[in-house]
């Protein structure tokens, strides 16, 4: 098949779009330099090509607290990015389907994580604009849908993990954080001070798992929306003790700062649709992902030490 794909630049584009050659498609992956997705005619160059499937993954976002500092910034970008692909989707590659990308973060905190509650109620506070951006991006992938006929399909991962993580000094997803500070602690004979009390819940997935998920499910399911997670969810302190037992940390190297912002209290997606869809599914289990992460940090042990954002690892 002919695939483009958006955000291929990214922490998952870079694993999905290397699944997806290993299939034997086509993928013309796309970072911001190849086109800005903020300019409405990003999208031109890659007209006289007719795609399958157009996976879109890029997003402006990153893990911590950014989105708590960015709202206005997040709201134009993103949905001028979102508005640009769909548009060049429906006027130049009607025929493609297109996978998009949706968030946990986006469900309403006192209801289940499962789809249907998707677009009811009010995400948290400190990821609303973000959120509410991939919503509308749902909204968008089903407007054009019932009104011009055109194929779609909406994945929401948990937090992804695994190798390849971002090297140029953003803010990390929770895991690869905890990861870093328990290594540097090792390095220094320091502490490995975590946001919050430790007691806040989180699934993780394997960016590897995702992939081969999201390209079987890109061939066979649309017109809907399917929740990718483990099914289970872990106390950061659980994550905490796992990553010391890996290193050979002591756990008492591990303290809590309870001032830190910590988002939502617990986040661990439905999988009932993801299930029935894939009866066989068999994920990477999470000691043996948690080593593999570990492995790879190891290799980049620059990741170590602060570094401004933008900054690339040598
Ligand atoms: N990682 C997770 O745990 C997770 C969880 C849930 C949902 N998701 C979703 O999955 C998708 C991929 O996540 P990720 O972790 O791989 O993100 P990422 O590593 O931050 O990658 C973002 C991608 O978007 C591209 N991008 C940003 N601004 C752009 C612009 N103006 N024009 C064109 N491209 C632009 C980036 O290109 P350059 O790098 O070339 O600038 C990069 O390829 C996102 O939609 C995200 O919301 C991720």
């Amino acid at each position: 098949m002919e695939i483009l794909m958006t955000g291929g630049t990214g922490f998952l584009g870079t694993r999905l779009s290397a699944h997806l050659e290993s299939l034997g498609h086509r993928v013309t992956r796309l970072g911001s330099r190849d086109a800005d997705l903020t300019r409405p005619d990003s999208l031109r160059a890659f007209d006289g090509r007719r795609y399958d499937q157009i996976y879109h993954l890029a997003a402006w976002t990153q893990a911590g607290d950014f989105c708590l500092h960015h709202p206005g910034e997040q709201w134009l970008i993103n949905q001028q990015m979102n508005t640009n692909v769909l548009s060049w989707w429906r006027e130049r590659q009607p025929q493609a389907k297109l996978i998009a990308m949706g968030t946990s973060c986006a469900y309403p905190c006192d209801r289940e994580l499962s789809e249907e509650n998707y677009l009811e109620g009010r995400p948290i506070e400190g990821l609303y604009t973000y959120a509410m951006t991939k919503r509308m991006l749902y909204v968008g992938l089903e407007a054009l849908g019932r009104q011009f006929g055109l194929k779609y399909l909406c994945l929401v991962p948990s937090t992804l993990y695994g190798p390849g993580y971002h090297t140029d000094g953003r803010q990390m997803h929770f895991i690869f954080d905890l990861i870093r500070k328990i290594l540097r602690a090792r390095r220094d004979g320091t502490y490995a001070v975590l946001w919050g009390d430790g007691y806040q819940r989180r699934e993780l997935v394997h960016v590897d798992d995702f992939a081969a998920v999201a390209a079987r499910l890109a061939d066979s399911v649309e017109g809907t929306l399917v929740n990718i997670g483990a099914g289970e969810e872990h106390t950061i302190r659980e994550f905490a003790g796992l990553i010391c037992e890996l290193t050979g940390v002591s756990p008492d190297r591990v303290q809590f700062d309870t001032s830190k912002y910590v988002g939502a209290k617990s986040k661990c997606l439905s999988v009932a649709r993801l299930r029935a869809l894939l009866p066989d599914l068999e994920l990477t289990p999470l000691r043996a992902g948690l080593a593999q992460t570990i492995g790879w940090f190891e290799d980049h042990l620059d990741l170590l030490d602060d570094r401004p954002p933008g900054a690339a690892a040598a």
